[in-house]
């Protein structure tokens, strides 16, 4: 590969990137065909969401059953490559007695960091030795002054605001309030001003970055500080939705055939939680169960999953250690109650949600009619996603599921054809040993060390 051949690869057409890295990278002809066959999402709008496009890069979209979310029922469509998550989460909603849920206004958080321009007014200390200015640990009165200006002006600012976009005021969003706070920071004292703004049914990032450029000028003049970051914040703590359900006893000792009793089910459930509360290496795999159905559904609705896990994280561990997103404990029956809360910024408009046709289709299968609502379907499929992963791990153990569907994955990667993939899996299965040697051995039994008959799946 020469890099030099990539120069200026953004201003060529995609047929021609794809005929550049089809030489580059030595493709053969299957691979070439894998670039440049056209699936659902149409190159051309592939080339409108990211840069440098050379193809795109399906992924498995599934369909979880069984949600019943405020006495209505939903179809929720996942986009993910991990066997068992579909399935984790319709059982969860199946075993449970359907889901209540809340979400609040959509109201996102932008910020703008406002930095003195002479460096000396914002040094408040020397610690990291950089003698910067006259060394105090005191504010030094100019910084708070400055933030006292901005209080004042708040009701202005956010009239002038209004006029930025005055189309999602017309629709009963639009900046709500200004908050300013004199931040201490190794590099001295900074403003941080925080603008409200409710975004309706945008994920928010255009209406709030576009919003806070237009605010920096004033800002400044205001302060006679440096208007420097002016972006939204994925910390969205104004705009959680939240889930609660409750799963019986009796649904509980349903679903493993009596074989472990409900009751003892709850206590290990509740155990294993105890357990994510005390100790952050548990809770972060607690979490990334929740995150599992979560970033799925927001894959498969175009959404911003790396926004939506940054502030999912960001939260668990808001004001205090990282803990698990949701929550366990026994109602007064003796039932099993789960609730999650968690920031959710997401959009039914703009971005990749309304032009990526297949996130248009998964918005028509889920028929919701809000971001609000989305965020509620969500929270629910987060919420029993982790359950069910809980009830498995402390049951028959996660590999008995989880490893019985990714089986296959292991028999196709250990050589199966067609025809032998599905005994290879179950085998692997009933001998609870589900790996690429057992596999193998397996086949190696199978066809008697005869040569494989029929088309080999590449995986
Ligand atoms: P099971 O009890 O053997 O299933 O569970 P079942 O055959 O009794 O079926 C129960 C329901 O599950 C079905 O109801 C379906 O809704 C669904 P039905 O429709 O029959 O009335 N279901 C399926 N849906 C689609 N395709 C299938 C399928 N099979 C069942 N093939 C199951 C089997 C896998 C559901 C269960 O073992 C389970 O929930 N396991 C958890 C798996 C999981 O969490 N996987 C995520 C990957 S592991 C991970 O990344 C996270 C983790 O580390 C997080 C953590 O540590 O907390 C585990």
């Amino acid at each position: 590969m020469n890099k030099e051949n990539f120069a200026g690869f953004y201003k060529k057409s995609i047929a021609e990137r794809q005929r550049i890295a089809a030489r580059e990278f030595a493709m053969n002809d299957s691979e070439k065909t894998l670039l440049t066959k056209e699936g659902p999402l149409p190159f051309e709008v592939a080339n409108r969401l990211i840069e440098n496009v050379i193809g795109t890069y399906p992924l498995p979209m599934g369909l979880a059953t069984n949600f019943v979310i405020d006495g209505k029922d939903y179809i929720v469509p996942f986009v993910l490559e991990e066997p068992s998550v579909v399935a984790a989460a319709s059982n969860g909603a199946k075993l449970s007695c359907g889901f209540t849920t809340k979400a609040d206004d959509p109201i996102m958080i932008g910020q703008v960091q406002l930095v003195s321009e002479n460096p000396s007014e914002n040094v408040i200390g020397t610690s990291n030795g950089n003698p910067a200015g006259s060394p105090s640990t005191a504010s030094n009165g100019n910084v708070t002054n400055a933030a006292l200006k901005i209080v004042t002006a708040k009701k202005e600012l956010l009239e002038f605001l209004k006029t930025v976009d005055p189309i999602l005021v017309k629709f009963g969003g639009g900046p709500k309030d200004l908050i300013s706070t004199v931040l201490k920071t190794e590099r001295g004292e900074m403003i941080e001003v925080q603008l409200l703004v409710d975004v309706r049914d945008a994920m928010g990032a255009n209406a709030i970055n576009t919003m806070l450029e237009k605010l920096a000028p004033k800002l400044e003049e205001l302060t006679g500080m440096d208007a420097r970051l002016k972006i939204i914040s994925n910390l969205a703590i104004y705009r959680k939705a939240s889930a609660t359900t409750v799963w019986t006893k009796e649904m509980l000792n349903e679903s493993t055939k009596g074989e472990v009793k409900g009751e003892e089910i709850i206590e290990r459930i509740l155990d294993a939680y105890a357990f994510a509360v005390a100790t952050p290496f548990r809770a972060t795999t607690h979490n990334k169960g929740v995150m599992n159905g979560i970033d799925a559904v927001v894959i498969a609705t175009g959404n911003d999953f790396r926004a939506i896990e940054a502030g999912a994280h960001a939260y668990a561990c808001y004001q205090r250690n990282y803990t698990p997103l949701t929550k366990y404990y026994k109602n007064k029956n003796g039932d099993l109650v789960g609730e999650i809360e968690l920031p959710l910024a997401l959009g039914l408009v703009g971005g990749a949600t309304k032009i990526h046709p297949m996130a248009q289709l998964s918005l028509k299968i889920l028929g919701v009619k809000t971001a609000q609502e989305l965020a509620r379907v969500i929270a629910s499929v987060g919420l029993s996603q982790n359950f069910a992963a809980l009830r498995a791990i402390v049951t028959a153990g996660i590999q008995s599921g989880h490893m019985k569907l990714h089986a296959k994955n292991i028999a196709v990667q250990a050589g199966a054809t067609e025809k032998e993939i599905d005994e290879v899996a179950q085998r692997m299965v009933e001998a609870r040993e589900v790996n690429q040697g057992k596999a193998e051995s397996i086949l190696k039994e199978i066809r008697g060390n005869a040569p494989p008959k029929g088309k080999m799946i590449i995986s």
